[in-house]
């Protein structure tokens, strides 16, 4: 039986979404159907709506997202219907060379659900990274869903599922934030702001939050930054150096994309320091460093995919750590919306005010 359910589509370049009646189908083998509580607005549905990803038009968007599994196809064993769920794009194979070496967030075969939702007169659908959650049900395969406690609130939840795990991740997994660290994150957007709350986590004794925004900053302090830099009117290396004692911070996080921002992480960092790129730069973007200065840093300069995290290992510890009150998930809801103001909130992040509209059913 295929289910018929409203869901945020997005038919052709630049073209603003529309809401539509979708069809799902019934979970095939390996597959999960699940009813969407929550879905975040993240940048790269506003990528794909834009054309930025590839021309696979229509686009079902969403896939930051928490709910309910209703049924699962043949074979799954790891979920049942009825598990609270956290969706994750990045369903790891198990066996591929760089999953059997102990680095699953490298996957090279990561998978989807295999059958496609349609619109009414049968037009496939491409599933915003292989999620599509932007509805009122999706299917997924069952490696994209991993159960969390159902205390936590949907809406809290599903950002665990891209920009906030991307953030912490690039702290306590790309960065390896350890107790007494220096910790610089430029740019404080959900995802900086994410990686702020990831480097107090890990016990970091300063972090240092720079954006050319005060609103940011002032988040950003709010969600355990002990300094924050304005950088409009500042030079943030300077001002990373003085508040290191003139060392630069043990781990910058680059949390924008941009080379500029970029090559700031490069020279605010300790000569052993980290620079992780979590930030997504476009095609055209190009860095250029004299290569006597990568000779005279030493540490490493990472980047981090997704935070390089592992969903069944980091979903259920973070939502734990935020039913406990140690991880404020809340603070990154700047808003709750309908499937029907997606187009709104694209204009929102555009303005630069929210962390995240999320969009709750
Ligand atoms: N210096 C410092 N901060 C800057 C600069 C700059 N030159 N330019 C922009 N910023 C700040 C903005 O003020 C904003 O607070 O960077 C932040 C970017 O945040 P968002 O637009 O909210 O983006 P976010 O969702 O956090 O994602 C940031 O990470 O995952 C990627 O694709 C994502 O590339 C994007 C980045
Ligand atoms: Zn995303
Ligand atoms: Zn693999």
């Amino acid at each position: 039986m295929a289910h018929q359910v409203r869901a945020v589509v997005a038919r052709g370049k630049g073209a603003p979404v529309s809401l539509e009646t979708i069809i799902v189908p019934d979970p095939g083998p390996g597959e999960a159907l699940v009813r969407i509580e929550a879905c975040g607005v993240c940048h790269t549905d506003l990528h794909y709506r834009e054309g930025g990803i590839n021309d696979e038009f229509p686009f079902l968007l969403g896939h930051e997202a928490a709910g309910v599994v209703e049924s699962v196809g043949e074979g799954v064993t790891d979920v049942a219907p009825g598990d609270f769920v956290i969706l994750n794009w990045r369903a790891v194979c198990g066996s591929c060379r760089a999953c059997l070496r102990g680095r699953p967030w490298y996957c090279f075969n990561t998978h989807n659900a295999k059958q496609r939702m349609t619109l009414l007169d049968g037009t496939e659908l491409a599933p915003a990274l292989g999620i599509g959650a932007f509805a009122e049900k999706t299917l997924v395969a069952a490696g994209q869903c991993t159960k969390v406690d159902r205390a936590a609130s949907p809406a809290a939840a599903g950002l665990l599922g891209c920009g906030v795990m991307a953030g912490i991740g690039a702290a306590i997994n790309t960065g390896n934030v350890g107790r007494g660290d220096t910790v610089a994150v430029i740019g404080c957007g959900g995802v900086g702001a994410a990686a702020v709350v990831g480097a107090s986590l890990a016990g970091a004794a300063k972090v240092i939050a720079v954006d050319i925004d005060d609103k940011k900053l002032q988040t950003a302090a709010e969600l355990g930054a002990t300094h924050t830099v304005n950088s409009r009117g500042t030079d943030a290396v300077e001002a990373i150096r003085e508040l290191t004692g003139g060392f630069g911070a043990d781990v910058v996080i680059e949390a924008v994309g941009r080379p500029e921002t970029y090559q700031q992480a490069f020279y605010a960092r300790d000569l052993a320091g980290t620079v992780v790129l979590v930030g997504v730069p476009t095609p055209e973007m190009k860095l250029e460093l004299p290569l006597l200065d990568v000779f005279g840093h030493g540490g490493s300069l990472k980047s981090s995919w997704y935070g390089d995290c592992l969903p069944s290992r980091d979903f259920p510890m973070l939502i734990d750590l935020y039913l406990q009150g140690r991880l404020p998930l809340d603070a990154f809801v700047t808003e709750t919306i309908q499937l029907e103001d997606v187009e709104k909130a694209f204009e929102r992040m555009h303005q630069g005010d929210v962390l995240r509209s999320v969009v709750v059913l």
